[in-house]
């Protein structure tokens, strides 16, 4: 948290008493995004208005994921609720609302969506207008919002490389290295926004009571090293050797490297990273004898928490080389991913290379 930041002075509280919203210690993301906006390449109207426009989405998600618990007293998935709309399981309502808020501008002209198969365009008169194309991952760890676990939504934005007209399969095929910005929110115990433009890497807490989001992790850095390793250990005899061996590593006692490590798993991958960038950890989905190109998505899951794991200071690999440096080929490609602070990614990378796994993406 900042060190300026309290929870009181964040209520603008004191002593029991009601004082004004200390206004100098909170910095809103909006005011922090504008401030930035500098540093930005290209548009940089642009950029702002679709970061802010992803915070507004966020808001509006976060609110009905807190309502979640009740949809029991207020109607079930695919009835109708209080007011005669369809009730809508959460992963679709993210979905539209996140196309919604990134439809409103003028600043994208395409969209890939986990939950779409193919590419959304967002014409103006028929034409695709806008300069920047957005992939994202709605509701991340969506089967945990019935058991009240934190989820989230990822999202990585590009600059469309095509001229003009329709926007294009290559606009969305580059590899990371080219993103523009990438970030996640986490919908947890309190909500959070974390984004890069790729200068460092900055955190945002929501404060209900205004509605805003505040800077309260400026310049996050994960840890070098850390003591946790977050896998479903449950898939072990799918895993391939050099991960069998690596997990193995990681029970083994040895005071030096402060092992054995905590095993931690959420099942949602934006918390199980969430909680790595600031506690020191890592995080694998591997290949498995039943998704030999691993489960997550390149597009909308891997590169964008690569590219903030490497702005933190950690590293993101497939096994044998950067997740951001990895060709995509199609929309919703998987790819094995070992991501989170720099030494444990490499020591798991060695286990890989000695027994001789090559992903196979
Ligand atoms: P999503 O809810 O967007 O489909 O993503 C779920 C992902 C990821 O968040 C999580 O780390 C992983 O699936 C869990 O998969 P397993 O149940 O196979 O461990
Ligand atoms: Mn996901
Ligand atoms: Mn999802």
């Amino acid at each position: 948290m900042h060190p300026n930041l309290s929870a009181a002075s964040l209520r603008g509280e004191k002593a029991g008493i009601i004082v004004l919203y200390n206004m100098e210690a909170v910095k809103t993301l909006t005011e922090f995004i504008i401030e930035r906006q500098a540093d930005f390449k290209y548009a940089k109207g642009e950029l702002t208005r679709l970061l802010s426009d992803i915070s507004i989405a966020a808001k509006i998600v976060n609110r009905e994921v807190n309502k979640a618990g009740l949809v029991d007293i207020l109607g079930e998935a695919d009835s109708v609720n209080i007011q005669g709309e369809a009730v809508q399981k959460l992963d679709v309502y993210a979905n539209k609302q996140f196309i919604a808020a990134l439809t409103a501008g003028n600043e994208v002209c395409a969209l890939v969506s986990e939950e779409d198969e193919d590419i959304i365009h967002i014409s103006n008169n028929g034409n695709d207008v806008g300069k920047y194309v957005v992939a994202f991952d709605p509701l991340d760890g969506s089967s945990n919002i019935d058991s009240n676990v934190s989820t989230g939504t990822i999202f990585a934005i590009y600059r469309r490389v095509s001229l003009s007209g329709p926007a294009e399969l290559d606009d969305f095929l580059q590899p990371g290295t080219e993103l523009v910005a990438a970030g996640y929110i986490i919908y947890g115990s309190s909500s959070m926004l974390v984004y890069t433009t790729g200068r460092g890497v900055n955190g945002f807490t929501l404060d209900p009571s205004i509605g805003e989001f505040c800077l309260s992790h400026p310049d996050m850095k994960i840890p070098k090293s850390g003591k946790i390793y977050s896998i479903n250990q449950g898939y072990f005899v799918h895993f391939p050797k050099g991960i069998k061996q690596y997990i193995k590593y990681c029970q083994e006692e040895d005071e030096a490297t402060n092992r054995p490590y905590s095993l931690r798993y959420i099942g949602s991958m934006v918390a199980d990273f969430h909680r790595n960038m600031i506690k020191g950890g890592i995080f694998i989905y591997p290949t498995t004898a039943f998704s030999p190109t691993g489960k997550l998505r390149l597009l909308y899951e891997c590169n964008p928490l690569a590219f903030i794991a490497e702005e933190a200071g950690g590293k993101a690999s497939n096994g044998s080389k950067r997740i951001l440096e990895v060709q995509p080929e199609c929309i919703h490609q998987r790819v094995p991913i070992l991501i989170g602070s720099e030494d444990m990614v490499t020591t798991a990378e060695e286990f890989i290379a000695q027994y001789s796994e090559v992903p196979t993406s």
